[in-house]
């Protein structure tokens, strides 16, 4: 049972994902058929939203998305999902976010992600936020918005004593002095590997990268390895937190289920190491289902699972 009610605020990306199963790609000038497709809701920050609230928690979203078909399709279904939308607007003129997503039979996607409206999610647009974001118990960041905007909330976090979590995905590069107050940095390892230019192959590369990371003064960090877990660093020693086994159709959204539900598990007051393996725990399970949003589960489900398989 959750000890208390986490408030998340997510700051990010809303996009439709556009999901092709597939056992081949075609080649250049080729046409071939697909298995089968998927249409549903998505962006990474989006999703992190929906993961918090289907863990429990009163979350919120500020986004931007565009004046098409998809942009109050997005807006009713934050609404549907009982997330909090005041500062979700529409922008006229732009196209929603977008993200053709193309999956291989063993579960494997691959992401092209068209901004659109996202990147109208400018430092001004966060800032008509401040009264929201000035009561959350965490703040989550991913890079699906501009780079400017990330500086920005994560400086308004730190004049308001709010906690931040970023999650630096996609890879990009990042300026690391602008993000030095992120309480959580949480990469995978291709992110790590474009911001610090380390290559993370081995768990040994993992503990290198973090350390790296570390040392740019960064207070905590959570590399996460897919199968093989997730490290967790900070001066206090690293961890790594074993992941679950379980039989996975589609990857896509396991990430952001990890983010999402950790900030929850964190936000109720858990133990840091325990918040973590629930994460771990509730992204595999996110894995067994189609598409991103549509394979989150909700809390009752999720604290079923945890009792069978904790190792706490
Ligand atoms: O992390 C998965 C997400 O990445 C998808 O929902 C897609 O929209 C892209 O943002």
């Amino acid at each position: 049972m959750a000890k208390k009610k986490a408030r998340i605020v997510v700051v990010g990306s809303a996009n439709v994902d556009l999901t092709t199963f597939t056992d081949q790609f075609p080649k250049p000038g080729e046409t071939l058929f697909g298995k089968s497709f998927d249409l549903g809701f998505g962006g990474k920050g989006a999703n992190q939203a929906v993961a918090a609230a289907y863990c429990g928690a009163e979350a919120h979203m500020v986004a931007r998305v565009g004046d098409d078909l998809f942009g109050p399709a997005s807006i009713r279904n934050f609404k549907k999902l009982g997330i909090g939308a005041k500062n979700v607007k529409m922008v006229k003129n732009v196209s929603t976010g977008v993200a053709p997503i193309f999956v291989e039979a063993n579960g494997q996607n691959r992401i092209l992600v068209v901004k659109g409206a996202n990147d109208k999610l400018t430092p001004k647009a966060v800032g008509k936020a401040t009264s929201l974001l000035k009561k959350a118990d965490m703040i989550v960041l991913q890079f699906e918005i501009p780079l400017e905007t990330i500086y920005y909330t994560v400086k308004l976090a730190k004049k308001h004593n709010v906690p931040v979590l970023l999650n630096p995905a996609p890879a990009m590069k990042v300026d690391l002095a602008k993000i030095q107050d992120v309480d959580y940095f949480i990469p995978n390892e291709s992110e790590a590997e474009a911001i610090t230019g380390k290559a993370v192959k081995t768990v040994d590369d993992a503990k290198k990268c973090a350390e790296h990371l570390l040392s740019k003064g960064l207070k905590r960090v959570i590399l996460t390895l897919g199968e093989r877990g997730a490290l967790l660093a900070s001066k206090d020693g690293m961890d790594l937190m074993p992941s679950f086994k379980v039989k996975s159709v589609d990857s896509t959204g396991a990430g952001d289920a990890f983010i999402g539900s950790f900030a929850v598990f964190l936000g109720e007051g858990l133990p840091e190491r325990e918040a973590v393996s629930r994460a771990n725990l509730y992204a595999a399970i996110s894995t067994t289902g189609i598409g991103t949003q549509k394979s989150f589960i909700k809390r009752r489900k999720f604290d079923r699972a945890w009792k069978k398989r904790s190792r706490a």
